[in-house]
């Protein structure tokens, strides 16, 4: 596995990658878990080049946030994509992706707008700004993403779409620990006994499956379960949750066929979030 820095560099690596096959990206911010290893070897198996980012990108961060606290392990990180299979390893600068006097922005307006935007405003002129540099520069047959970010992964396929790139898009399973907290570099940042409450997150995202294996179609009574439960945490605040159509994430008030639900919650002072789709049994 090559690691590199400069722009042109991993150009032309690439160049000569593309010439002899297909190429994957696994664009990641670092710290990296199970989830992300998972991607590169699925991006692995499926093409003939992998290629990772990793950039803790300053843009998707609001000002209170965590970007300074954010998780930072470069040592172990190369041993792990290098074992997931990573040929190229880039570890881009930030003022080679953001020099001075740089002005130039994506905005992916609606679907950017709800949920998540309500609560980081700017975070996903963020991400689509600095994934649209990384295809721009990496330009892959095909980009790999997690289910856990989902309205992030719909923000970003409507950006290549809008903007024609080339890459087709992979949408890959959410990875959860034993207890089904799902996997995220923040949860490095989890004391002991959040730790242990964090898993209700994905209990109460289940308890909303299993209501509607049972029969119940109200979005109200589907979300109330999931706020009730997380209610039952000590400390543990919500930002929202809410039962959306899977493409445009517009709210929906009965589930008809299937739909994403989506929760995000502050436990301690780490901020996390995860989904699951529901779908109405078959009979
Ligand atoms: O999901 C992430 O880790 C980031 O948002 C991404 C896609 C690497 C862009 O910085």
């Amino acid at each position: 596995m090559r690691v590199v820095s400069s722009i042109n560099r991993v150009r032309q690596i690439l160049k000569s990658a593309r010439s002899n096959g297909t190429i994957a990206f696994v664009p990641t911010m670092g710290a990296l878990h199970e989830g992300h290893l998972s991607l590169m070897k699925k991006a692995k198996a499926e093409c003939d080049f992998l290629v990772v980012s990793l950039f803790v990108n300053p843009l998707q961060f609001g000002p209170t946030e965590d970007f300074k606290v954010y998780p930072r392990e470069l040592a172990s990180d190369r041993k792990k994509a290098h074992s997931a299979g990573a040929d190229l390893l880039w570890i881009p600068s930030e003022k080679d992706l953001y020099p001075p006097g740089f002005q130039s922005t994506v905005t992916v307006s609606k679907i950017s707008q709800p949920w998540e935007g309500i609560f980081r405003p700017d975070h996903f002129k963020g991400v689509s700004t600095i994934v649209a540099k990384l295809l721009q520069i990496t330009r892959p047959d095909r980009l790999y993403l997690g289910q856990k970010d989902y309205q992030q992964s719909c923000v970003i396929r409507q950006m290549i779409r809008d903007l024609h790139f080339e890459t087709q898009m992979r949408v890959c399973a959410t990875c959860r620990e034993k207890d089904g907290l799902a996997m995220s570099s923040r949860n490095a940042r989890l004391s002991t006994k959040a730790r242990e409450n964090a898993a209700i997150l994905y209990r109460a995202l289940q308890a909303a499956k299993n209501q509607v294996r049972s029969g119940e179609r109200d979005a109200k009574c589907i979300i109330q379960t999931v706020t009730s439960l997380l209610e039952s945490i000590p400390g543990l605040k919500y930002d929202y949750v809410a039962l959306c159509d899977i493409e445009t994430l517009e709210p929906l008030e009965r589930l008809a066929d299937c739909a994403v639900l989506l929760a995000a919650i502050h436990i301690g002072r780490v901020r996390l979030i995860d989904n699951i789709r529901l779908k109405i049994p078959k009979k």
